[in-house]
């Protein structure tokens, strides 16, 4: 039997694994996070990291391939384990637990699968250009794609930047729990240490959502404008 195939064989394994998933998709984030805040630094400096990014066609399709992996692996295992847990877990222990266990943790599935629906909307939008067409099709003089007036155009839309914000606040639920529990997936449950890393996970959600959230709310607030300052 190989390494995978008895890591996937045993709940430990499935935990510790979904765990390390849920870590490399926080990696992406705190990347994905660092670029789109380029946008305050301007339009070039977005449109050149952008450009960057899309410049080495298969490096780009390797990264989205892994990423695709990872995030199918992540949710497959999120709902084996839960079905699993339903299955084995008596009725009364439900009721025992959900009367300690956090908002977060109760909702874990649910804010999930919002997670999801957020992404493929978020897909759609800026990768795709299906929702805001308009604002996608931005051309530079070159007549490459001005990354930065599609960001900026998007978010001037109030129910867009709505849509975004009330997502952000969903992924804030999603990631506090599964960043405070990630430890605990990989065995690691220390007494004197636990607390501090709960701190880290959570502290670390927070300034992914806050980060995000900038965005749009500084677009709306008129902070970030289009080039020329035009509205
Ligand atoms: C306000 C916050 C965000 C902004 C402004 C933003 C911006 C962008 C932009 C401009 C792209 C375009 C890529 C392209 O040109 O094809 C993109 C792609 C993407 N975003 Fe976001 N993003 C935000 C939040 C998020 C969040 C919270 C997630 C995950 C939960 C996420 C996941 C992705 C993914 C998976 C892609 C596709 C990457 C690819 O095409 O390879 N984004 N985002």
């Amino acid at each position: 039997m190989s390494g995978l195939t008895r890591c996937l064989g045993s709940s430990i394994g499935r935990k510790g694994l979904m765990g390390i998933t849920g870590i490399l998709l926080s990696l992406f984030l705190i990347a994905h996070l660092i670029g789109n805040l380029l946008v305050f630094a301007g339009q070039d400096a977005v449109n050149h990291y952008a450009h960057a990014l899309k410049a080495n066609a298969a490096l780009l399709w390797f990264m989205r391939g892994g990423l695709f992996l990872v995030f199918a692996t992540h949710v497959y295992l999120a709902l084996s384990l839960t079905a699993e847990n339903r299955r084995a877990r008596p009725v009364k222990y439900v009721q025992e637990h959900t009367q300690v266990a956090s908002l977060a943790s109760r909702t874990m599935v649910l804010t999930g699968l919002l997670v999801l629906a957020y992404l493929i909307f978020h897909l759609l939008h800026l990768t795709k250009g299906v929702i805001g067409h308009e604002a996608w099709s931005s051309k530079l003089p070159d007549g490459s794609q001005d990354v930065y007036t599609m960001v900026v155009l998007g978010f001037k839309s109030p129910i867009l930047s709505g849509v975004y914000l009330v997502s952000m606040a969903l992924l804030y639920l999603h990631l506090s729990h599964g960043l405070k529990s990630f430890w605990q997936s990989l065995g690691w449950n220390h007494p004197v240490y636990r607390p501090l890393f709960e701190k880290i996970g959570t502290g670390l959600a927070a300034i992914l959502v806050i980060g995000f959230a900038s965005i749009p709310l500084t677009i709306l607030l008129g902070v970030i404008q289009l080039p020329g300052g035009g509205n």
